[in-house]
């Protein structure tokens, strides 16, 4: 709080209301990535944030945590674990599902690219109501990796509570606007 840095941020994300259904206020991302200063302040407070935390694998959730995990990953010296949607890894995985508004989806991790003992970062570009990390969480441990941290671009206060009652921890920069 009090870093101009997330006003920059808070600032290149763009809002599209009623997208992709009506109500909703879409925090779209992709205009962040557009803006040069605001995208990198976006990867050094986190890379700030993680680098002497001994992470050894940073997790990122398909698709926008795609977009962020990989510059994270390579400045503090992690390896970078996609977690997919069904279907798409053509390796051995396992998979958890989660809780939607209407039915229910999953992600999954390949086998062996998580080993016990390393300590993980999961990072996405947006909370809502936290089903999409927990499911997430929930694949790193059954490997046998510590979870110290999630981390998303934008949050709510709200769900932070959420992650802290679950003895969890959830980092993010902004919310939404
Ligand atoms: C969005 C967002 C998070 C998730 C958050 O992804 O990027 O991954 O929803 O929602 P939750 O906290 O309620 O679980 P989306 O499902 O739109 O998938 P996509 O990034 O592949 O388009």
């Amino acid at each position: 709080k009090g870093d101009p840095r997330l006003k920059a941020i808070s600032e290149a994300i763009r809002v599209i209301p009623n997208f992709p259904k009506p109500g909703i206020m879409f925090q779209d991302i992709t205009t962040l990535l557009l803006d040069h200063n605001a995208f990198k302040h976006t990867i050094d407070i986190f890379v700030d944030r993680y680098r002497d935390m001994d992470i050894s694998v940073v997790a990122g959730v398909e698709a926008r945590g795609f977009m962020f995990g990989p510059s994270i990953a390579l400045a503090i010296g992690a390896k970078f674990v996609p977690l997919r949607k069904p279907r798409k890894l053509p390796g051995e995985v396992i998979s958890e599902s989660y809780v939607l508004e209407y039915g229910t989806d999953s992600l999954e991790m390949h086998v062996g690219a998580v080993r016990p003992g390393d300590r993980a970062l999961i990072i996405d570009d947006l909370v809502a109501t936290g089903g999409t990390l927990f499911a997430a969480i929930n694949l790193l441990e059954r490997s046998g990796a510590e979870v110290t941290e999630c981390a998303c671009v934008i949050g709510l206060p709200i769900v932070k509570e959420r992650f802290r009652s679950n003895g969890k921890r959830l980092y993010f920069l902004v919310e939404p606007r």
